[in-house]
């Protein structure tokens, strides 16, 4: 070796520091978040990215091919499918931080779950961070067991698992407000949702990213529960007058009971597997299964989250100067 050259040691190590473009100084640690090509996944990648760059990054994706924009910002593609057990072993090799997106195809997410978890393990990831979901009853009673069920076998098997874990139990996103409600809700001035008088604690997709990027980059969440939402739940009654006052038209609620609802819109040609969803959550929300105001989400990310009002306003009246 010449005289006067230095030796850098490229070791990316749990453990090491680095400084972000606002002069934090945060850990670096291997992070691979799941489900990168969705909503919710992209967000975090975007975030992540923008706070402590690529570097460290890697993202689990089906099909690379449809990857191009996250491998334009410079984050590893690792290739994996919750349906193939050893692709999902040797993509979790080294990883420091999962970010472990909860599976989006409900027939068969409980597989999908248990083969994620399973390799978490055998790989011997650092800490899996895992996007679970809010509810107040864990067993068949409740209206949307049918997605709870794998929710609650994902969380008993990380918890078994011996894996340093958080798990970040998600409000009802605010997102599903304008699923229900229709794009037309200002026009026909009224919300015709079954969820009587039940409040939830509504909170943005966007907000549960930024969640689980404080996770990803600051230390002293392990083995630790999160109730992300809001600190305030509404009724629909609410949002009815939320959507008064920014359209300046007014926007009523009719709460019809469960059969009446199922009954007009299968009259107006919707499959029963598209009033499935609404009938199940709304019940649900009338039940108060999503009523969980906390201001732990406050705390992670440092700032109040998006109010119900300004999600609202940017959906229906996006001219609206604020
Ligand atoms: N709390 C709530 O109110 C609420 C509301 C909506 C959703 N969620 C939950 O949040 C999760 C994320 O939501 P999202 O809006 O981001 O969903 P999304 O946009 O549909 O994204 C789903 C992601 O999962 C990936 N994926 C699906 N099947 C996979 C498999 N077999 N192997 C590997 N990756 C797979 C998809 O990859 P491809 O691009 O290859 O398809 C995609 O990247 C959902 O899965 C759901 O559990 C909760």
């Amino acid at each position: 070796m010449q005289k006067g050259h230095r030796i850098f040691l490229n070791i990316q190590a749990p453990g090491l520091f680095t400084v972000n473009n606002k002069n934090e100084k945060m850990i670096m640690s291997k992070i691979l978040i799941t489900g990168a090509t969705g909503k919710l996944g992209s967000a975090v990648v975007n975030e992540l990215v923008e706070k402590q760059g690529p570097a460290n990054v890697s993202v689990l994706v089906r099909d690379p091919s449809k990857a191009a924009a996250l491998k334009e910002k410079g984050v590893e593609l690792v290739q994996g499918d919750y349906n193939d057990y050893q692709s999902l072993v040797k993509a979790f090799q080294g990883v420091d931080k999962l970010y472990f997106v909860s599976s989006s195809e409900i027939a068969n997410r409980s597989q999908h779950h248990e083969n994620v978890v399973k390799a978490a393990t055998e790989a011997k990831v650092g800490h899996i961070i895992y996007t679970s979901f809010q509810r107040k009853t864990d067993d068949d009673s409740s209206p949307v067991a049918f997605v709870a069920a794998a929710h609650v076998l994902a969380e008993n098997l990380i918890k078994e698992s011996g894996l340093k874990f958080t798990l970040m139990k998600h409000a009802l996103y605010a997102d599903i407000l304008p699923m229900f409600m229709g794009d037309q809700v200002l026009n026909s001035g009224v919300i015709f949702l079954p969820a009587g008088d039940g409040k939830a604690s509504y909170t943005s997709r966007g907000d549960m990213a930024s969640a689980g990027v404080a996770v990803l980059t600051s230390e002293g969440h392990d083995n630790k529960t999160y109730e992300i939402s809001v600190d305030k739940s509404y009724s629909l009654t609410d949002i009815a007058a939320i959507l008064t006052e920014l359209s300046g038209k007014p926007v009523n609620y009719a709460a019809p009971d469960a059969e009446t609802f199922t009954a007009a819109l299968t009259q107006a040609g919707v499959p029963a597997q598209g009033i499935l969803f609404p009938v199940s959550f709304c019940t649900a929300i009338n039940q108060g299964e999503f009523d969980f105001p906390n201001t732990t989400l406050e705390k992670l990310i440092g700032r109040k989250p998006e109010s119900i009002k300004d999600f609202l306003k940017k959906v229906y009246v996006p001219g609206l100067p604020s």
